[in-house]
């Protein structure tokens, strides 16, 4: 009996005698930590804040534009600028002509407007608006297919550009050349709103969920001609 308690109190003191040594040991395992820590939060602002930053390019758009102004002086709503043409196709931005039936002289005294009026309407120059949503080249898109056919909304993929009184910084990816608008605001691809990301398995995700409605990838299993031609 006496011998197991002593072997009992024996161990309890090693154990003290251990974490009194854990406790000097502190010192030193204290800064690993401390490095440990300085080290993630280092490689954190480098992968979401350094990294992103170096990753796209800004550009302006090269005039600035208000959707909500112009949605309380047309009358069609969003077809007066975008709209299908009789072949189906999509107008897509709107064209110079489009614009100047109001804007064939200054009308207000608008910065923004005197300096469309003067570097484009007067020069008669379209304007290089750049397209947040442009895919490559090798992708197929159509607009009648979702909008017309399918009923889809505008905000499912562009989110609320038509309410915004300002257009967003347009944002292009160094390496890609793609818009940002196509991997997504979240450097980890995350995304919350239907419209914060247009990549391949979005576009695949949705048609997925709809598979009656797209006719050809219900028959055919890896239809990537449906997409890119
Ligand atoms: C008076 C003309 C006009 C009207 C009306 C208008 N837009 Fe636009 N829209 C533009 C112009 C100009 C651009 C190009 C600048 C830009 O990117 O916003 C544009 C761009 C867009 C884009 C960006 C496409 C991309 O990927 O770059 C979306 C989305 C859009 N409009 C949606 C709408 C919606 C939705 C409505 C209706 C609520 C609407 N627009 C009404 C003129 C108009
Ligand atoms: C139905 C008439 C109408 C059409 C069509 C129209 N605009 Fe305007 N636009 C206006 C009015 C009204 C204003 C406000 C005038 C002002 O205060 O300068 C305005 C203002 C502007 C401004 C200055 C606004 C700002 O917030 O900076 C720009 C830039 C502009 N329009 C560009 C365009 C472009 C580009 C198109 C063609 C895609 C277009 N507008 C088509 C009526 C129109
Ligand atoms: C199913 C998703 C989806 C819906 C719904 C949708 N769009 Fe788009 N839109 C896109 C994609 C993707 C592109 C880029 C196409 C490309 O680059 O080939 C685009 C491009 C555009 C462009 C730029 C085209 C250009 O290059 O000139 C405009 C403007 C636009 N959309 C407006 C609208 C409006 C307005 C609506 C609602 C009537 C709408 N879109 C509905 C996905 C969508
Ligand atoms: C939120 C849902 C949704 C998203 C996102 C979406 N689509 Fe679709 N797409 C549909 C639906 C639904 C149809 C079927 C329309 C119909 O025929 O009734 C369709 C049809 C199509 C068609 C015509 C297919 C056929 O059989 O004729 C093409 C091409 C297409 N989508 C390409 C794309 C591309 C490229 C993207 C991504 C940039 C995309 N779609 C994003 C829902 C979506
Ligand atoms: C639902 C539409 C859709 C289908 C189906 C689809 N793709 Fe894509 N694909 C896209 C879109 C949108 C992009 C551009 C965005 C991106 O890079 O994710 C893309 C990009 C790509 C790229 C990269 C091209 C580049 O320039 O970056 C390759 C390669 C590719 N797809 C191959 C395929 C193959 C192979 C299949 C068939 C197994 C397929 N895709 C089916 C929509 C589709």
């Amino acid at each position: 009996m006496s011998t197991l308690d002593d072997q009992a109190k024996e161990s309890t003191d090693e154990a003290a005698v251990e974490s009194t040594e854990a406790i000097q040991d502190n010192g030193t395992g204290g800064y690993i930590i401390l490095f440990f820590i300085l080290g993630f939060i280092a490689s954190l602002l480098v992968g979401w804040i350094a990294f992103p930053m170096a990753l796209y390019s800004k550009k302006e758009q090269p005039v600035a534009f208000n959707h909500a102004l112009h949605m309380d002086e047309v009358e069609n709503g969003c077809e007066s600028c975008h709209f299908f043409r009789d072949d189906g196709s999509y107008s897509g931005v709107p064209k110079l002509e489009q614009c100047i039936e109001c804007h064939e002289e200054v009308q207000g005294d608008n910065e923004n407007e005197a300096h469309f009026v003067s570097e484009y309407v007067e020069k008669e120059r379209e304007v290089p608006w750049l397209i947040y949503s442009k895919q490559p080249d090798c992708v197929f898109f159509s607009h009648a297919a979702h909008v017309l056919k399918a009923k889809m909304d505008c905000v499912t993929c562009h989110g609320p550009v038509g309410e915004m009184e300002s257009l967003p910084v347009y944002e292009e990816n160094r390496i890609t050349g793609y818009s940002r608008e196509v991997w997504g605001k979240n450097i980890a691809g995350l995304k919350k709103n239907s419209w914060d990301r247009m990549k391949m398995d979005d576009c695949a995700d949705c048609h997925k969920e709809s598979n009656n409605k797209v006719t050809s990838v219900q028959t055919e299993k890896d239809a990537c001609f449906v997409c890119h031609k």
